[in-house]
């Protein structure tokens, strides 16, 4: 059963993000245990943006769950998680399938999306979607975008649509950096042929291709190279038409992937 320890009323997770400023849709939260999983307010004094910058915050929600044998965080609403997951939330349209449900944040902030006219989210632990469900995250979105959302639950390496996809927005992973991952997305995309793709921690996969191209850490990086790499993995991936992606993404790098030299060829 849901062990609520907070109020009732919950917390509004903007509260804790310090001088670190979103306009995505944040809900209240409370701490609980479903299962393996829970939600706690941890502490934390400061906290790196996606894109790696320095952010004075005071603390963060958490979503912990199983993971290779032990609890580890999945989710949580920090600088770099928003960052992270905004120019997929903001590129979504039509009809959209998120995979991976974890603490909805991202579902619901695709559903905020007037562009957007349909969410199907497919996640496979029925405690995430309990805990989602009793702490009524979507039931504070505003009752258009409420509407949209339908969870569904399945193996999103499995599950098959049976319509058409617009947009993908895949998070199934508890690690930025993670082997195969490429490969989970080919399957995914096997599946559904979405038209367009984002998933969590896409540009850290691509710089993995440009170091692994090079046999080296990048000394530079540009538009160029970048859209060589996306050609090169035949998915529809979504880039963020700023002029400068290519120089966030060797900045993100910098901080959230790992420092061994060799780490790209791991598979
Ligand atoms: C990192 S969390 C997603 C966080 C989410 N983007 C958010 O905004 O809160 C990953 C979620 O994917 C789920 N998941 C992991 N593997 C999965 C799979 N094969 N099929 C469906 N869901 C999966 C986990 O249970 C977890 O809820």
């Amino acid at each position: 059963m849901n062990d609520l320890i907070a109020g009732d009323e919950g917390i509004d997770p903007r509260t804790m993000l310090g001088d670190f400023e979103t306009s995505l849709w944040l809900p209240r939260f409370r701490e609980g245990q479903w299962g393996e999983w829970s939600l706690r307010m941890l502490p934390a004094t400061a906290a790196r943006g996606y894109w790696g910058r320095g952010y004075r915050t005071t603390g963060a929600v958490m979503l912990m769950g199983p993971f290779a044998g032990n609890a580890a965080a999945w989710m949580s609403i920090v600088p770099m998680e928003i960052e992270s997951q905004e120019i997929g939330i903001a590129a979504a349209h039509g009809h959209t399938v998120v995979l991976g449900l974890g603490m909805g944040w991202c579902a619901a902030n695709v559903a905020c999306n007037p562009a957007v006219e349909r969410v199907t989210v497919v996640e496979r632990d029925a405690d995430v979607i309990a805990l989602v469900a009793a702490l009524g995250v979507f039931d504070q979105l505003p009752a258009v975008a409420r509407a949209k959302i339908e969870v569904v639950r399945d193996d999103a390496l499995r599950w098959r649509p049976g319509e058409r996809v617009d947009s993908l927005q895949a998070d199934i992973w508890a690690r930025f950096v993670t082997p195969r991952k490429w490969d989970d997305l080919r399957r995914m995309q096997d599946n559904i042929g979405a038209a367009t793709i984002y998933f969590w921690g896409q540009e850290l996969e691509l710089w993995r291709l440009a170091c692994r191209a090079q046999g080296r850490v990048p000394p530079a990086f540009d538009g160029a190279e970048l859209s060589a790499l996306v050609a090169s993995t035949g998915l529809p991936l979504i880039i963020d038409g700023r002029p400068d992606y290519a120089l966030r993404i060797a900045e993100a790098a910098r901080w959230w992937t790992p420092q061994e030299d060799g780490w790209w060829n791991a598979e």
